[in-house]
């Protein structure tokens, strides 16, 4: 049994957890989620987590030195290792830690599909990344599997709201036995950006690219504008609170027009005022009948999914959104007069990397 003790770190007021399990991890990515990932190991409460081995797409690292240098995100911009993910395993395995712990701070498709071989052979592994449990319903059945096999966990918070407690919350109430009879919200930062900042008074063009300068979208807004993210978060919840959803049963609103789907990048953006006129009809028409658009994702109780634009009241708990929040409004058997609200930043390094450092935490 590991004694658990907790007490407040007196410097920085944090509440530091000591515990007595030892986790070894090895990180794959050192980008926005991953560098922030790695300044939390350096904090207190990550105490008893030993780094063990750290990748990105191009080099990776396990030698104990190196590892414990500040620096060592951006030595491995500059070279280390070729990449190899059995030796980061082997490393794991060397280990004499009580847990080892796989982190997915990319979105590395690729990477996913190892995720339930991770799990089957004693690996617990942590993810930001949505690419395994977003994906086909046998994907996300290999990995409940693999968990099985291998006594292991899949810790998949940062999937979805980033540090927003959106999973977990679903995950009790199935538990409970509460079902989800609607669940709704905006699960995008820069979709619910885009359209609470939206009132026609400009182009919808010119905020697609302002929304890109201040960092609120994808480089490629496109990536935000398919939908196909939002979508991925829905079949993540839905699969939890219980439904058997498979990708495409979710209707998706793609918003780029199909002429600029397969433009480069900057093209797509000196094309984008296409969007304009459409956008602008349909907000008009909205406004007329007191509502405003918020691209939504929705599922009710039968299993029918759907995320794109939709037209809400003044009431609704999205109407009021601002910023890049995002909103999850869960109507359930006995949250059924008024939907349990999670709203707050649904992006973001730090809360990001917290969800990821939090799973871990669980584990032990
Ligand atoms: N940013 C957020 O606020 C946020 C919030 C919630 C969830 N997420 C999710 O978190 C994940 C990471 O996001 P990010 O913003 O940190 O992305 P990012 O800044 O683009 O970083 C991605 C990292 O993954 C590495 N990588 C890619 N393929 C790899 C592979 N096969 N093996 C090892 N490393 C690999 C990249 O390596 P290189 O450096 O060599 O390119 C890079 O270091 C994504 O799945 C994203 O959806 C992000």
């Amino acid at each position: 049994m590991n004694a658990l003790a907790q007490d407040i770190d007196g410097a920085t007021g944090i509440s530091r957890r000591a515990v007595d399990a030892k986790v070894a991890v090895v990180l794959f990515g050192t980008g926005v989620v991953g560098g922030a990932f790695l300044k939390l190991l350096g904090t207190p409460v990550a105490a008893p987590l030993q780094l063990v081995g750290v990748a990105n797409s191009r080099f990776q690292q396990t030698r104990t030195r190196q590892l414990a240098e500040r620096g060592i995100r951006d030595h491995l911009n500059h070279g280390g290792d070729a990449r190899d993910n059995e030796a980061l395993l082997a490393a794991l395995d060397a280990s004499d830690a009580d847990l080892r712990v796989i982190v997915d701070a990319t979105a590395s498709s690729s990477l996913a599909r190892h995720h339930a071989a991770w799990l089957a052979r004693g690996y617990h592994v942590v993810t930001a990344n949505k690419a395994a449990n977003g994906s086909s319903l046998a994907a996300w059945r290999e990995l409940k599997t693999a968990q099985r096999t291998g006594r292991t966990r899949y810790g998949d918070a940062a999937t979805v709201g980033a540090g927003l407690p959106a999973i977990a919350t679903v995950r009790r109430l199935h538990a409970c036995g509460d079902a989800m009879l609607t669940l709704e919200g905006v699960f995008s930062g820069s979709l619910g950006w885009l359209f609470s900042t939206y009132d026609g008074s400009e182009p919808f063009s010119r905020l697609l690219r302002r929304a890109r300068e201040l960092g609120y979208s994808e480089p490629d807004p496109r990536m935000d504008l398919s939908g196909q993210d939002v979508a991925r978060k829905l079949l993540i919840l839905a699969r939890t609170a219980g439904f058997r959803l498979a990708s495409d049963e979710v209707v998706v609103e793609n918003l780029v027009p199909e002429d600029l789907r397969d433009l480069a990048p900057e093209a797509f953006l000196a094309a984008a005022e296409s969007l304009d006129a459409p956008l602008a009809a349909r907000h008009a028409d909205a406004k007329s009948r007191g509502r405003v658009l918020r691209y939504l994702a929705r599922l009710d109780q039968r299993g029918h999914a759907r995320v794109g634009l939709a037209e809400v009241a003044s009431d609704h708990p999205a109407a009021n959104l601002c910023g890049t929040d995002n909103l999850f409004a869960f109507t359930t058997t006995r949250y059924h007069a008024q939907p349990l609200v999670i709203q707050g930043p649904g992006a973001g390094a730090e809360v990001t990397a917290q969800a990821l450092l939090g799973d871990i935490l669980t584990l032990s």
